[in-house]
């Protein structure tokens, strides 16, 4: 049995990201291949309850750290029990956020630093990386237009951070895409949803071309 392809789709608040992964799943699934579409935080049942502590917290809310720990252990439960399992079913997984959410938002906007993250995701995911990450994003767009237009939820404790914040995030993916860019795929997020769509079925065009020959 050949390993299934892994893609995800990453970028700040409102870029699309949710949109186009399911019509990102609908075009693959038109041309044969079973897909298994899932999201993080969540995926699991148990990493879908650590979405809920992480964007609706108890209390004060968490520290910077134990976010951190938490995005990573509900990582774990979504690699271990459906992102591994279905890649060796042959499924081709898509991921709306992975582990690079993390590096941009816990490790630089969060300042913990990038090697903390990379480290707690070997410990708990051992080091799984997707095959292709699709960074969906809008140059110039105003923070503010983003969260109006945003495809999440507009009032969870992680969106609902100033706007220092989500420029530091924006500004992470941005570096990290230039930094691997055999790993990353930019997509400008410009335009119609048709549009943003032709751009994503460019980017996963040489996975398709591996995946037959
Ligand atoms: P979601 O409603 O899925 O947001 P969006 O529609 O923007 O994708 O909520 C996920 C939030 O969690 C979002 O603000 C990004 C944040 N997040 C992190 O901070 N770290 C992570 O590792 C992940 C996966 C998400």
């Amino acid at each position: 049995m050949t390993r299934g392809k892994f893609i995800a789709f990453e970028g700040g608040e409102g870029m699309g990201k949710s949109t186009q992964a399911r019509l990102l799943r609908d075009a693959l699934i038109a041309r044969g291949i079973e897909v298994k579409l899932t999201r993080e935080p969540g995926g699991t049942p148990g990493a879908e309850a650590i979405r809920d502590l992480l964007l609706h917290p108890p209390g004060k809310g968490w520290g910077a750290e134990a976010e951190a720990l938490l995005f990573a252990a509900s990582r774990a439960d979504h690699v271990a029990s459906l992102i591994r399992p279905a890649l060796a079913e042959g499924k081709w997984v898509i991921c709306d956020r992975f582990v690079d959410s993390s590096r941009a938002y816990q490790g630089i906007a969060g300042k913990l630093g990038d090697e903390a993250i990379r480290t707690l995701h070997d410990i708990g995911s051992d080091g799984l990386y997707p095959d292709l990450t699709i960074l969906i994003a809008v140059e110039g767009l105003e923070v503010a237009d983003r969260l109006r237009a945003r495809d999440g939820d507009t009032s969870d404790a992680i969106g609902g951070r100033d706007e220092t914040y989500h420029s530091s995030v924006n500004a992470a993916f941005d570096a990290f895409a230039q930094a691997e860019p055999g790993r990353f795929a930019r997509v400008d997020g410009a335009g119609s949803v048709e549009e943003v769509q032709a751009r994503v079925l460019g980017a996963i065009a040489p996975l398709l071309h591996e995946a037959a020959s």
